[in-house]
């Protein structure tokens, strides 16, 4: 059968997608806060090695799948072995979590570009949040609908599914070539006027000071580890089906290194941003920077207004230059998530483009609508994100590369495949990288997780309902690959791709 997989229109166009995907809001409020919290400057070298060993390899692996087998995860996993279709459905079970409630925070984001320019949220951002602004209620079933989220959540889905109906190249690749340059402009021009603040250099010396000790500390590997896997967007399947659509000679090491990098500057670059005001918030109202450093919703949604409240002069642009910053590096990210799915489903069925982007893209985006623009929203939100990222990526992505190690023993040959056709060679030490490294570090990291679960009474959620709804997502996510891969495939299934036979076709057998 002929294969009919859209493919990107150059190597920009892809790692431009690449590099939007793996930037998002966790590069913007959770590594300033991860680093201030992990030994500061010292943090850097854990998080260096965590790139080098875990990060790195793991987006060559995620590109040599998609690459090789040319498909979304589902089809790629099949294409490895019928019955690891499963763990391709796994992911796309996650992926449906995780954009549904991703989504709901960049619409918070777009709303707050409007409130900056006259600072609506007046001398109380946290009451204006949790209160005028979201309406939250007791957490339970749903009491009632919130139309300042309601509206803005819609205007995203349409356009996010707008970018997704016009295609891989029409689509995808031109509003990441639109988009990625101009965050980098916007934050820059952020980064730029942060540092002229008062105060800057103290938050700056908080957040780089080293504290040499901390790397002694096993969990700031752990927390450094969980940076990369979460902030590279591996483990999700994303990288496996953006590399799905490269051409037949592309440089997969090549893209690796420079997406990784790439997204790791930004990482540093936001750190300086979020810490320079900080360090402004700190020195005016005369109290250590530690008192008000934060990061997630805390940060963007409260210490940020108030910050921008006590700007003496343009407040409003620094105000809109950061939501703005927040929006686009959110969109990015979850036209990446959301492309999993409808690719999946393409791939599944055999469905064009448009109606498995109205009929699965249009069916997240409804499930998006009904739970989060909600009194209870912000708690839903919550408790899907701790589980979903604590239980579902990281222990989906330890067993897909102990699968993928050990269970197919299919290193050696995805190795030799990226070396038909990259610049940088891959060694042995990829393979060590992902046979030992990368599983031990995520196992780690999901043990570490599990006792601090149980020692800090389930993360603080003292709330039955919550908790059952939390280790419901994570679990049903799981659930949901299995069911998915349960059904007969009427999909694209018979393409051999010609790698295979180069390469050695055992794992086909
Ligand atoms: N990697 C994306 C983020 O950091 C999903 O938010």
């Amino acid at each position: 059968m002929q294969h009919q997989r859209e493919q990107w229109g150059s190597r920009a166009g892809f790692l431009l997608a690449a590099i939007g995907s793996a930037v998002g809001l966790g590069n913007i409020w959770r590594f300033p806060y991860v680093a201030y919290d992990n030994g500061g400057g010292a943090f850097l070298l854990p998080y260096l090695v965590a790139l080098l060993t875990a990060g790195i390899p793991l987006l060559v692996l995620e590109y040599a799948i998609g690459h090789r087998y040319h498909g979304s995860p589902p089809l790629a996993f099949r294409r490895i072995h019928r019955r690891a279709s499963v763990l391709g459905w796994w992911q796309v079970g996650i992926c449906v979590v995780i954009a549904a409630y991703y989504a709901v925070i960049i619409a918070w984001a777009a709303r707050y570009i409007g409130f900056s320019v006259s600072q609506d949220w007046g001398d109380d951002p946290e009451a204006f949040l949790l209160g005028e602004f979201l309406e939250v209620g007791e957490p339970g079933a749903i009491t009632s609908y919130v139309s300042g989220v309601f509206w803005p959540l819609v205007a995203v889905w349409a356009f996010v599914l707008v970018v997704l109906a016009l295609g891989v190249r029409r689509g995808i690749e031109r509003a990441n070539r639109v988009f990625i340059p101009l965050l980098v402009v916007l934050f820059l021009v952020l980064v730029v006027r942060a540092l002229f603040l008062d105060g800057a250099a103290l938050g700056l010396d908080a957040l780089f000071s080293p504290d040499w000790d901390a790397i002694t500390d096993g969990s700031v590997w752990v927390a450094a580890y969980g940076q990369i896997f979460f902030s590279l967007s591996v483990g999700f399947g994303i990288m496996i089906t953006y590399a799905s659509h490269l051409h037949r000679r592309s440089d997969l090491t090549g893209s690796a290194l420079v997406a990784g990098f790439a997204n790791s500057s930004f990482e540093i670059l936001a750190g300086i941003g979020v810490f320079a005001t900080l360090g402004f918030m700190a020195a005016s109202s005369g109290v250590a920077v530690d008192e008000v450093a934060q990061s997630g919703i805390g940060l963007a949604f409260i210490a940020f207004p108030q910050i921008i409240s006590t700007l003496t002069s343009g407040a409003g642009l620094f105000g809109v230059l950061f939501f703005a910053s927040l929006v686009i590096a959110g969109v990015t990210s979850l036209i990446s998530i959301v492309q999993v799915v409808v690719s999946a489903t393409q791939d599944r069925t055999g469905m064009r483009r448009l109606p498995a982007v109205l009929t699965v893209g249009g069916g997240i985006a409804l499930i998006s609508i009904l739970i989060f623009p909600t009194a209870q929203g912000l708690h839903y939100l919550d408790v899907a994100d701790h589980f979903i990222n604590q239980y579902g990526i990281v222990l989906a992505a330890f067993v897909v590369v102990v699968v993928v190690a050990w269970g197919l023993r299919l290193l050696p040959s995805l190795r030799a495949h990226a070396n038909l056709t990259s610049t940088v060679r891959l060694g042995g030490w990829w393979q060590v990288a992902l046979g030992v490294v990368t599983p031990v570090m995520l196992g780690w990291m999901l043990w570490d997780s599990l006792r601090q679960e149980f020692d800090q009474n389930y993360a603080g959620y003292s709330d039955g309902f919550l908790l059952a709804v939390g280790w419901g997502v994570a679990i049903g996510a799981a659930v949901l690959g299995v069911l998915l891969s349960l059904f007969p495939w009427r999909g694209r299934d018979t393409f051999v791709p010609a790698e295979l036979e180069t390469v050695g076709g055992r794992e086909r057998a």
